[in-house]
């Protein structure tokens, strides 16, 4: 998608379709339309009810160079979520109806222009994104650009720029959830995480599952060792000018997750090509902060692999030597996120990161708590859970923080090792913070880490009236906010 600023009169706009959002109050700027178009988007306006409710298309006749305008209502105050969903929504239906791949947008002046701007890109991308990917007839026409109408073009062209590769990106993490697990493997995304290193200047360095093993992730080992697709663990390092806090940002890599031998009923497992998305929203956010902030110094570490059931599988029963040396008793292979995060953050712990973030598709439970809507937040330090708080608000996306209490630790408790990876029973409660808890033996204390559970989020089952089914590329925009508050 390509954006633009644009200062053309209003009737200039060279666009397919030109979004107007009406506040309650009619606005004076549309007296630079044509008297005729003026008043019948005035009347369509008058006629349209209280917001919320659907938009609606108007020929412009004419009278104007886009041949269509996109009519929406929005009330006295938004906030930047509202704001968001309804462009989103606008973007949404412009590609379901095909109603062009050129769209422009007048701001509202709601909020600050910049700030709608960014909101008003990414919103509308948000929305056009439909996983089409392998339709040989009948998709429907892209969205190529968008371009946005304001007076001062310098006021929002940083904020435009940022929205291009943002809206971009997204989609480019969306494709890569949606995609197949047949086509998406952890070759692929090694594959992917090189190109990405050479696009960026950044290094990268590749094991290979018996190169993790040599190294001591017996925990990745174990799960990755049953499936017939090689493993790997990427370590991706965009070198900056301040080497003094080391971020680094840990996705789950799982690329198919069938259970392993606690194999998921059929239906568990029709999604789980999208078990990767925690590493999908990490490479987005690799590429797109290391062109947005290229001073920033910061790590990404991708544990990458399937989850199957073969003659070589783990089993029920096991116990596992992580690298940093606790045991793990493994009553569940199907809580093998958890195993394979578990290594990562040892590893990225060695390579001296103090501020770890890690994404993970990581529980069933969290998406019970919170629903699709909100990820999990889970963190050892509170102003690095302020930090990330601040993030995804800076982002508009929903993220809730869960407890860690101590008393929580019991979960976690083993007979016959240090800790247990699953209750080994299903319906067990507090399913999330029991991951939580389990990811928090592999960072020593001091060392500021949080998790996000993004199960709900990251994937939708059904579209609605904003964004397609499928994946969201969740997580994305919080990050690259993150990033950019160093
Ligand atoms: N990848 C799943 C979690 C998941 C479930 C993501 C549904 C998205 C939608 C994870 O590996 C898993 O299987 N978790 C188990 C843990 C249990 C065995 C302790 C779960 O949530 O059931
Ligand atoms: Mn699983
Ligand atoms: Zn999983």
């Amino acid at each position: 998608m390509q954006v633009k600023v644009c200062e053309t009169a209003l009737q200039e706009f060279p666009a397919d379709i030109l979004v107007l959002l009406l506040p309650p109050a009619f606005p004076e700027a549309l007296q630079s339309l044509g008297p005729d178009l003026r008043d019948r988007i005035r009347e369509a306006w008058e006629k349209m009810p209280q917001y919320p409710r659907d938009s609606l298309v108007l020929l412009s006749q004419g009278e104007i160079k886009a041949e269509k305008l996109l009519i929406i209502k929005v009330p006295e105050r938004v906030d930047v979520f509202e704001l968001r969903d309804i462009y989103s929504a606008a973007g949404r239906e412009i590609r379901q109806k095909e109603l062009g791949s050129s769209v422009a947008v007048t701001l509202t002046g709601l909020l600050d222009p910049a700030l709608e701007a960014e909101i008003a890109v990414e919103g509308i991308a948000q929305g056009s994104y439909l996983p089409e990917l392998y339709k040989t007839s009948g998709n429907h026409k892209k969205v190529e650009a968008v371009s946005v109408y304001h007076l001062n073009p310098q006021e929002v062209s940083g904020a435009l720029r940022k929205a291009e590769l943002l809206a971009n990106t997204q989609e480019y993490v969306r494709d890569l959830v949606n995609e197949p697990a047949s086509r998406v493997t952890p070759a692929f995304l090694v594959e992917e995480a090189n190109r990405l290193a050479r696009e960026t200047n950044s290094l990268i360095e590749v094991l290979t599952l018996a190169e993790a093993e040599k190294m001591g992730m017996g925990a990745f080992a174990a799960v990755a060792r049953g499936s017939e697709q090689p493993a790997f663990v990427v370590k991706l390092h965009h070198e900056g000018e301040k080497r003094n806090q080391e971020l680094c940002l840990v996705g789950k890599g799982l690329t198919f997750d069938s259970g392993g031998l606690s194999l998921k009923p059929w239906d568990a497992m029709t999604t789980m090509k999208s078990d990767m998305a925690g590493a999908a929203a990490v490479l987005g956010s690799f590429l797109a902060l290391s062109r947005l902030r290229p001073q920033l110094d910061f790590i990404a570490v991708l544990p990458l692999t399937e989850n199957l059931p073969s003659g070589k599988s783990y089993k029920p029963g096991d116990v596992l030597k992580a690298m940093n040396g606790k045991t793990i008793e493994v009553l569940s292979t199907d809580a093998e996120g958890r195993l394979i995060l578990s290594d990562a953050l040892c590893w990225a712990v060695q390579g001296g990161a103090t501020h770890i973030v890690d994404v993970a598709t990581l529980t069933g439970a969290c998406v019970i708590a919170l629903g699709h809507e909100t990820a999990g937040l889970f963190a050892n330090s509170q102003e690095w859970k302020n930090q990330i708080l601040l993030a995804a608000l800076k982002a508009g996306e929903r993220i809730w923080e869960l407890p860690m209490f101590p008393e929580y630790r019991e979960l976690i408790r083993s007979e016959m090792a240090d800790i247990v990876n699953s209750a080994g029973r299903s319906g067990a409660p507090a399913g999330a913070i029991f991951g939580a808890m389990f990811l928090k033996e592999f960072v020593p204390e001091g060392i500021a880490w949080a998790h996000l559970d993004i199960a709900g989020p990251s994937w939708l089952p059904r579209g609605d009236k904003k964004i397609a089914a499928g994946g969201t590329g969740a997580m994305l925009r919080t990050l690259v906010e993150l990033g950019l508050s160093f």
